[in-house]
C-alpha cells in the first residue's frame, strides 16, 4: 500500500450526465474532492420522458472537453500532475460511454498517464469509501435507474450478489410511476416531492416478493413490475390523488427495500460475521424517506448505515475518479488503450473482470 495520495481525473458519460472531477486520496479514504463538475442533460431529454441515447451521446461529445477543462481548472491541477485518468467504460448507453472512453484514451496517451477503465457500478459501490472511509467488508444496496442489487463487498475485486431485480430497477419504477401520474422527468425527485403531502396508506398497493409474505420467495431478489401495473390501474380512475398515489407507491418501495435488505443482512452476516455496515448507493439513495426507513432498519438490526450525500448518489465523476484511486492503489496498474466500451458489465458475477475480457 502506498503512502503518497493519488490524484486522479475521473470522467463519466454513461447516461445523461456529462461529468468530470479531480479527486485526491489514499485508501480506505475518505478522499478529497478537488472539483466535481456535473452537467445534467435533463432538459434535453425531458420532452421525451426518458433518456434518448442519440441526444445523449451528441451532447456528451459537444461539452465533454469543456467540462474536463473546468474540472482541472477548479482543482488547480494540470495533466502532468495527475497519477491517472479514470473513465467509465460501462455499463451504460454505448454511444455515451464511447465518447468518454475515447476522450480519456486521448488524454492518457498525450499525457503519458495510466488509463483506468472503471465499471460505473463499482463507482457507485465505492463512493462511501470516498465520503466516509468505510472499511471492507460492507453490505451494499445499489439502487439506481438501471440497477437494483444487494451485494456483499469484501474488496475491490470481491462482490457477492445476494439479490437483484427480476424485472424493473427501482429508479425505473420511480420514473415510470412519475410518467403514469403525469409528474415531470426525472421521476424520482418528483415522486418524492409529491409524496411529501400525500397519505402513504391511501391506496393498498402490492409488495411483490416480500420475504415475510407467505406468498413470497426466499432470497433477496426484487420485483417492481406488479407494483407498476397496480399503479397504472389505479391511475385510470380520474379522481386519483397524485400526492396520495405517490406516497402509497413510495411506501410500497420502502417496504420492499427494507424487507429485502433485512434478508440480505442474514446472508452477509453468514459471509462476514464481524461486519455490520450497510452502504446505500445509486441515484435512488438520494431519497430522504428511503434513507430514514433504512436508518430504522439498521438500528433494529445493529447495523451502521452510510449514505453518501445526494450529489454523490446520483451520477457523477468523483466516484469514477475514486474508483481509479482504489484500482491504482491496489497495484492494478493501468488498462490497455485498446479496451472497448461495454454496454453490459455486471458488477457481481463473481470477481472483477476488466472490460474487453470474456464475460
Ligand atoms: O445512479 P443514477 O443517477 O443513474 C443511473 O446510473 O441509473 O440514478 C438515476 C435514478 C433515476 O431513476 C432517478 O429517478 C432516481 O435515480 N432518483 C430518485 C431520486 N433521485 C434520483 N429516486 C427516488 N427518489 C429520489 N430523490
Ligand atoms: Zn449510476
Amino acid at each position: 500500500m502506498r503512502d503518497k495520495p493519488l490524484t486522479i481525473l475521473g470522467i463519466e458519460t454513461s447516461c445523461d450526465e456529462t461529468a468530470a472531477s479531480v479527486v485526491r486520496g489514499r485508501i480506505p479514504g475518505p478522499g478529497e474532492i478537488l472539483s466535481n463538475i456535473v452537467f445534467s442533460q435533463t432538459e434535453a431529454h425531458a420532452p421525451y420522458g426518458g433518456v434518448v441515447p442519440e441526444i445523449a451521446s451528441r451532447a456528451h461529445l459537444e461539452i465533454l472537453d469543456g467540462i474536463i477543462e473546468r474540472a482541472l481548472g477548479e482543482a488547480k491541477i494540470t495533466l502532468p500532475e495527475l497519477d491517472g485518468i479514470a473513465v467509465t467504460a460501462g455499463p451504460g448507453l454505448i454511444g455515451g460511454v464511447m465518447v468518454g472512453l475515447t476522450t480519456a484514451k486521448g488524454l492518457a496517451l498525450a499525457a503519458g498517464k495510466p488509463l483506468i477503465a472503471v465499471n460505473h457500478l463499482m463507482g457507485h459501490a465505492l463512493t462511501a469509501r470516498l465520503t466516509h472511509g468505510v472499511e471492507f467488508p460492507f453490505l451494499l444496496l445499489l439502487v439506481s435507474g438501471g440497477h437494483c442489487q444487494l451485494v456483499g463487498v469484501g474488496g475491490t475485486d470481491d462482490f457477492r450478489l445476494y439479490g437483484s431485480t427480476i424485472d424493473d430497477a427501482v429508479g425505473e419504477a420511480f420514473d415510470k410511476t412519475a410518467k403514469i401520474l403525469g409528474l415531470p422527468y426525472p421521476g424520482g425527485p418528483a415522486v418524492e416531492e409529491a409524496a411529501r403531502s400525500g397519505n402513504p396508506k391511501a391506496y393498498d398497493l402490492p409488495r411483490p416478493l416480500l420475504f415475510r409474505n407467505s406468498r413470497g420467495r426466499d432470497g433477496a431478489d426484487f420485483s417492481f413490475s406488479g407494483l407498476k401495473t397496480a399503479l397504472r390501474q389505479l391511475a385510470q380512475d380520474q379522481s386519483v390523488s397524485v400526492p396520495d398515489a405517490s406516497a402509497s407507491f413510495q411506501a410500497a418501495v420502502i417496504d420492499i427495500l427494507c424487507d429485502r435488505s433485512r434478508f440480505a443482512m442474514d446472508l452477509f452476516r453468514a459471509d462476514f460475521p464481524d461486519a455490520n455496515t450497510l452502504v446505500v448507493a445509486g441515484g435512488v439513495a438520494a431519497n430522504q424517506a428511503i434513507g430514514a426507513a433504512l436508518a430504522r432498519l439498521c438500528e433494529a438490526e445493529d447495523f451502521i448505515l452510510r449514505v453518501p450525500p445526494p450529489r454523490l448518489c446520483t451520477d457523477n465523476a468523483a466516484m469514477i475518479a475514486w474508483a481509479g484511486v482504489e484500482r491504482l492503489a491496489a497495484g492494478a496498474g493501468g488498462d490497455d488503450l485498446a479496451i472497448s466500451p461495454r454496454a453490459r458489465w455486471p458488477l457481481a458475477l463473481g470477481r472483477h473482470t476488466p472490460p474487453g475480457a470474456a464475460p
